[in-house]
């Protein structure tokens, strides 16, 4: 009697391959041949590998040890939002519980992946982009660890939390006037388009246009929520800046559920909302919430995927991110602020029982100088 040999794909197997593949030791042909294994099933490996390192491979997280802080993004908690919504089910995915603070983490981690290995970065080179502080934290992990330099463009009225945090982990930092309108050559969009141009050896993620945003949350966001809910979910809410989270957990839901109605929300001032009901640009106006919302329109934004859109006032988010901390105990930023009132917004609107779940892209600790602080809020005149 002949008796086949079985072999267990650990995760440390499934790494081994993955990697040999990676440095071009074989092809993915090659590997499936040689180990009896579909090219999809290799091509679903590399996949997980490269959104979430071994960790994703591993998928579990009590047990985990991590190679280094970029293999402990993701996977974060959903959390019940009882209080502050006792009458429907609502969840919100706490993003701040990544390494540096922010959904942002995952993105930035998946572009500069891609791009090293498809040869568009190189150690040494610098990473450029512009980003209200969040993004810019992930390259910053990045490049440290992977031996680049980052230079970013961030807005004025970006928190005096996140531009220290962005100085300590030896990101340069490009102070850029938040009030100058896009074709004015100082604007924030004009000014990183120069910093591209003058920076030799520079890769520019491009996280507003590079769909490899949304693909991040297309592979790590999107089946997290949807695992975590066990399948059951109703209502999908998520702020809009780039679009990449939206777009992204959209894309997956959908595939798995199209029934799943998605939601957007974006402040006033921005031109979303108005792009989404018309098709048309609006006018765009001064906003204070960071993170949400974009003056111009963006490659990433995918509004085919969205099914209805809100638009809040600055003082409805920070109020709203205050109800979070004072009721939940949940300390977050104003994007989230904006995710809690959209949702409420949303089921109401539905008119019947939902399960829902959003998304808190941030901390508090980044606005402890803004949307925490009495006096700011006065001089904004957003005083509760
Ligand atoms: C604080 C904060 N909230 C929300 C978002 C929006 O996420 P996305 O860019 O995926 O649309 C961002 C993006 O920069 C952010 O920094």
């Amino acid at each position: 009697m002949t008796t086949r040999t079985v072999t267990r794909w650990t995760v440390a197997r499934q790494e081994a391959l993955i990697l040999e593949v990676l440095r071009g030791e074989r092809t993915l042909d090659d590997a499936a041949e040689a180990h009896e294994l579909s090219v999809e099933q290799l091509v679903a490996w590399r996949e997980r590998f490269l959104a979430g390192g071994r960790r994703a491979l591993q998928g579990d997280r009590a047990r985990r040890v991590c190679d280094s802080i970029a293999d402990a993004v993701g996977e974060t908690p959903l959390v019940r939002l009882s209080r502050v919504i006792p009458d429907a089910e609502v969840f919100a995915k706490v993003e701040f519980m990544n390494p540096m603070g922010s959904i942002k983490d995952r993105v930035a981690r998946h572009m500069v992946r891609q791009a090293a290995l498809d040869g568009r970065l190189e150690r040494g080179d610098v990473i450029v982009e512009s980003s209200s502080g969040n993004t810019a934290l992930g390259l910053g992990m990045m490049a440290r660890l992977g031996g680049y330099r980052c230079k970013v463009a961030v807005r004025d009225r970006t928190s005096a939390e996140k531009i220290n945090a962005l100085k300590a982990l030896g990101v340069e930092v490009v102070l850029v006037a938040s009030d100058l309108p896009p074709e004015h050559p100082e604007s924030y969009n004009r000014v990183m388009e120069r910093i591209v141009r003058e920076t030799p050896d520079c890769y520019f993620p491009d996280q507003h246009n590079n769909r490899e945003n949304n693909q991040a949350h297309y592979l790590t966001t999107g089946p997290e929520i949807w695992e975590q809910m066990e399948g059951r979910i109703d209502v999908f809410v998520a702020g809009v800046g780039t679009g990449g989270t939206i777009g992204g957990v959209a894309r997956y839901l959908k595939e798995k559920d199209p029934s799943i109605h998605v939601v957007g929300v974006d402040p006033v001032g921005s031109i979303f909302s108005e792009y989404f009901r018309s098709r048309t640009v609006g006018q765009p106006g001064p906003y204070l919430l960071e993170g949400l919302g974009d003056e111009t329109p963006i490659e990433c934004v995918e509004f085919d995927l969205i099914d209805d859109f809100f638009q809040i006032e600055d003082r409805q988010a920070f109020a709203c991110a205050r109800e979070l901390a004072s009721r939940e105990a949940i300390f977050a930023g104003g994007s989230s602020g904006a995710a809690l009132w959209a949702t409420r917004q949303a089921l109401a609107k539905l008119g019947r029982p939902a399960r829902a779940v959003t998304v808190f892209p941030d901390s508090g600790h980044r606005y402890l100088s803004t949307i925490y602080n009495d006096a700011w809020l006065a001089s904004k005149g957003c005083a509760a």
